[in-house]
């Protein structure tokens, strides 16, 4: 289900050895919080007070336990070795239990829903990894927690909020690590620019061609970082240039580079065109809405990635509105859309992501037009993704998660005897 860098095939076919459960995971909660300086249309909840102390120094207990981690994560055989056990042991208990923070934070309830699914799924991914290592599954163990990353970086470049922080110099300890390895901490510890650095970096080498996994991988994070987080149209048009000058980029992302360019020039227009005045939230609503569209629409077949600049500027803009106070019909609307933005995405990194938005919009306002239209898109890509792999039938507990999501979706029906009693008062 989940991947890190150079992997994502080997650990495919590792969750698929070891029947790793395809992590679904709902809960709901609100807004967001939103850091003084930045922009946010219509900053909601800022939870700055306690809640947000606590969550930042667990944060930065988050940064401190990866570091120490990563550069054993690096080193295949010296994580096997018997001498590491107890210490790697410890360590990985130790990121458990602060990632149980993570998703315990009360501030979870004033965030994007997001939130609440991506702490669960991080937490689940550690204890996963926590299991393997205890039960001797040590390689499992190894590639579950190298994809621990990405759910640090899908948190931290929803939209363009939060800190970012100048890198000193590479630490010694991650000098071991390999550019992407090193670009994914960085910007799993919202070191923005120094991340951006090493993947461009790896964009721009010439020598090594058919790396084609490692190249998607730093020009899915480059564009995370200056489509969503810097909203940054002309550090985007560098690398799309990037893209077309390089011998080694494959043919399929030359050619999505094309189409990247027009999305950057209708980009540019707009913001030239743009008033002074903070957009509504209908305006930003049919803003994003017209993103995805056209994002999707752009794609030609599954894999195509032509869509992904007006895609992921689409989905920062859904993010910044998740924070927002909405009515239930414009929630509806936006989770709809962050669904299948996501899904037209198709990272494979967090690939079940639109899954959860559909699902947290069946929960969040059941009985409307905007559930029956998440339900049915969750069912199919439900559906499609069982039958494939697994032979054709749906397991037991998605089946029942399907029934009460339907019942949530479907118009509500008010039981025989309350409608009578209606009738006769
Ligand atoms: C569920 C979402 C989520 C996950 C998972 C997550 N973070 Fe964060 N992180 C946040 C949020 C929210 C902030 C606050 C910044 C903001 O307002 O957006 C933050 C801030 C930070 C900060 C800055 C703290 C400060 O000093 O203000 C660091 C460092 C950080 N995270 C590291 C990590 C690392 C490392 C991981 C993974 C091992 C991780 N985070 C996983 C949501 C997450």
């Amino acid at each position: 289900m989940k991947s890190s860098s150079m992997s994502v095939t080997f650990l495919l076919a590792l969750s698929v050895l070891s029947n790793v459960s395809v992590g679904l995971i709902f809960l709901s909660c609100s807004s967001k919080e939103t850091k003084p300086g930045q922009t946010a249309a219509g900053t909601a909840a800022t939870a700055t007070a306690n809640n947000g102390v606590a969550l930042s120094s667990t944060m930065q207990k988050l940064k401190n336990a990866l570091e120490n981690l990563l550069p054993d994560l690096a080193d295949s055989k010296g994580f096997q070795d018997p001498a590491n056990h107890d210490r790697l042991q410890k360590e990985i208990g130790d990121l458990a239990a602060i990632a149980s923070k993570v998703s315990h934070n009360p501030i979870k309830e004033k965030m994007d829903p997001s939130f609440a699914f991506l702490s669960e799924g991080f937490n689940e991914e550690i204890n996963r990894a926590s299991e393997a290592f205890n039960t001797g599954k040590v390689e499992f163990a190894r590639y579950s927690l190298m994809n621990v990353n990405s759910f640090c970086i899908e948190c931290h470049t929803r939209t363009s909020t939060g800190p970012a922080f100048d890198s000193a110099a590479i630490d010694q300890k991650l000098s071991k690590l390999k550019p992407l390895e090193r670009g994914e901490f960085l910007l799993a510890t919202r070191q923005f620019d120094e991340a951006a650095k090493q993947f461009e970096a790896i964009l721009e080498n010439r020598q090594e061609r058919f790396q084609f996994l490692e190249f998607d991988r730093a020009l899915r994070y480059v564009l995370a970082i200056t489509v969503r987080f810097q909203r940054d149209p002309v550090k985007t048009e560098k690398v799309i240039q990037t893209i077309k000058s390089s011998p080694q980029a494959p043919f399929y992302l030359k050619q999505a580079a094309l189409s990247w360019e027009q999305s950057v020039r209708e980009w540019k227009d707009e913001r030239k065109k743009a008033g002074k005045k903070a957009p509504t939230s209908d305006e930003l609503l049919a803003k994003a809405e017209n993103l995805i569209k056209k994002g999707r629409q752009e794609q030609v077949g599954i894999s195509d990635r032509s869509g992904d600049v007006d895609l992921l500027r689409g989905l920062s803009e859904l993010h910044q509105l998740l924070v927002t106070s909405l009515d239930k019909n414009q929630l509806g609307h936006a989770l709809f859309l962050t669904g299948q933005g996501y899904e037209a995405i198709r990272d494979l990194a967090l690939w079940s992501l639109h899954e959860n938005y559909f699902e947290s919009c069946v929960r969040r306002v059941p009985h409307t037009t905007w559930a029956l239209s998440c339900y049915k898109s969750l069912e199919e890509s439900l559906i499609m993704g069982f039958t494939g792999s697994a032979g054709t039938k749906l397991p037991y507990d998605v089946q029942l998660r399907l029934t009460e999501l339907e019942t949530l979706a479907k118009p509500e029906t008010i039981p025989e005897e309350e409608s009578r009693e209606h009738r006769t008062k």
